[in-house]
């Protein structure tokens, strides 16, 4: 049924063109593919510098959201529209208006009526508006022109899932504010709205705090780099630096008005060799601790018998706080080794003051994880935020209220739903863009291993098919990870991630039995025609067919 109904808007486009180039016509096909495309008549919309966008008066979000419009098709086609604050339903004769509907049911749902009198772009919020935007932004063709045609269409979507994200570590690689733009750039373009940011690690901390200055002063910075696959070989250059609070205010901003919350990770107890670096009484050993120049899991974490760390770790997190509006904080939770606390008097010392013992496989050392998790749970909580973590929490006795990030498989995801969490898939297959996206890995920048190619990505289900039906509704949604250990530049970022995160996008957005790889390809090239016009980097052989899927 719907498929005819796609066939069918292309043929009244087609009809109505009449003389009109193909490339004045614009193309609701886009990626991700809106749920519905239904033709109205026979009949086009066109779209010229003489129309106007119009948004409800007085309404902010809806003023920067037709700002934005405007601002898309000028890029894209060179002319410019006035905006314009309206009430008056008349106006909307000959002009794109953006509207608020309560109607609607999603609230990041969005439809576009095409008639030949006018655009109407409507979302129960302004977030859906958005949404529709971004549709119809894709839908241009483009170049200079001075109109375009749009075939009359009702075209309607809403996100299958809630959480759909990226995730970009800034740790092991550092990468200017002018980066994590464009970065939530393209996200904003794909329809995601989360952006997981991972600030610190071994490798740099890179998030200033007031009460610890050094955190980012000597935590940030490491006095070279191992080249390749931690090769004995260092480039004994010093790198890093951080990010200012007044610079991450700017990028939380910039995120929020392109509807993307952004979830800092704080990783702990493990991967804080930054930190201890900066505050090695931090460390059951007491130190000295540098900040890596290799890759890999470091035994040296958080010692958590000292009241001190964890009062560092709330203090870090007020600051983190205050910073980040959005509901979440990852506390990452990750590759924590245990053997230093197993020779510290102290972690043992609290071990039993808590009356910890071990518990089938899980050792104690593993529950006083659990217990720290908890108290940083408990203190986030008070004031209103929730946890993510990744699944290695889940051997730790984690309340259910702990969201779960799936990364080691899919299997801990299925395993946290069925136990009452909250989960987001993030599986090393298919969904780490740092791995390669083909098994022919000799002429591809170095990775760190894997094969995850477009089409695994797109084939990726985030719902187990025998996931219990009352565990189904934890599945919060999907995202891919971008370690960037072999990861130095922006082209780079942008090569692992384009047209992967396309893949990922309609996955995210498109009801499971409306995917459909072949389409998928047929209109990818489409959208990379932006990717090119933004001058974005993408990986060009994944365009055509693949050696991965000529096996099949
Ligand atoms: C992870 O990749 N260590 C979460
Ligand atoms: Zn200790």
């Amino acid at each position: 049924m719907r498929m005819r109904h796609l066939v069918a808007v292309l043929v009244v486009g087609l009809v109505a063109m009449g003389a009109v180039a193909q490339e004045n016509l614009a193309n609701y096909r886009t990626v991700p593919l809106p749920e519905r495309i239904d033709g109205i008549k026979n009949s086009n919309f066109r779209l010229t510098d003489a129309c106007l966008v119009n948004y409800p008066t007085g309404n902010r979000e809806m003023e920067r959201n037709a700002a934005m419009l405007s601002g898309y098709i000028e890029e894209l086609t060179g002319m410019h529209l006035s905006t314009r604050p309206t009430v008056n339903p008349k106006d909307r004769t000959g002009n794109i208006s953006l509207l608020i509907d309560s109607k609607l049911e999603n609230s990041e749902g969005y439809s576009i009526t095409v008639t030949a009198k006018g655009v109407e772009i409507a979302g129960r919020t302004a977030a859906g508006v958005f949404y529709g935007i971004q549709t119809l932004r894709k839908s241009l063709p483009i170049g200079k022109t001075n109109f375009v045609l749009m075939p009359s269409a009702q075209v309607a979507a809403s996100p299958r899932f809630v959480y759909r994200g990226m995730h970009l570590d800034c740790s092991r690689h550092f990468f200017p504010v002018s980066t994590v733009k464009h970065y939530i750039d393209m996200l904003a373009l794909h329809g995601m709205n989360k952006l997981h940011w991972h600030l610190t690690d071994d490798q740099g901390w890179r998030v200033e705090i007031k009460k610890y200055p050094r955190l980012a002063e000597v935590g940030g910075w490491r006095s070279g780099t191992t080249l390749g696959h931690n090769s004995p070989v260092n480039d004994g250059i010093r790198y890093g630096g951080y990010y200012t609070q007044e610079e991450i205010r700017d990028i939380v901003r910039y995120a929020a008005e392109r509807y993307i919350t952004i979830i800092p990770e704080i990783d702990m107890p493990g991967h804080m060799l930054g930190a201890l670096a900066a505050y090695p009484e931090l460390g059951c050993t007491g130190g000295p601790y540098d900040v890596w120049g290799m890759w890999g899991v470091a035994d040296d974490i958080l010692c958590l018998g000292k009241d001190h760390t964890l009062q560092f770790v709330k203090d870090v997190l007020d600051e983190v706080m205050q910073l980040f509006p959005g509901e979440y904080i990852h506390i990452g939770g990750d590759e924590s080794p245990r053997v230093r606390w197993q020779a510290c008097p102290l972690c043992q010392q609290r071990i039993r003051d808590l009356g910890i013992t071990s518990k089938g496989k899980q050792s104690a050392e593993a529950l006083l994880q659990g217990w720290f998790t908890t108290e940083i749970q408990n203190y986030l909580s008070q004031h209103g935020r929730r946890i993510i973590g990744w699944d290695e929490l889940l051997g730790c006795d984690v309340e259910s209220s702990a969201t779960i990030m799936s990364w080691r498989g899919a299997e801990p995801g299925a395993e946290g739903a069925t136990l009452g969490h909250d989960v987001i898939m993030t599986p090393v297959g298919p969904l780490y863009f740092d791995y390669y996206q083909t098994s022919s890995t000799w002429n591809e920048p170095t990775a760190f291993g894997g094969c995850n190619t477009l089409k695994k990505v797109y084939d990726f289900e985030p719902v187990a098919e025998d996931l219990p039906a009352d565990a189904r509704h934890h599945i919060l949604g999907a995202q891919a990870n971008v370690w960037t250990e072999y990861i130095t530049c922006e082209p780079q970022i942008d090569y692992q991630v384009l047209p992967r995160m396309a893949a990922l996008a309609e996955l995210q957005w498109l009801p499971a039995d409306l995917k459909d790889y072949q389409d998928f390809k047929a209109r990818l090239p489409r959208l990379v025609e932006i990717y090119k016009y933004y001058g974005w980097t993408y990986r060009a052989k994944s365009l055509v067919q693949d050696d991965e899927e000529k096996e099949k």
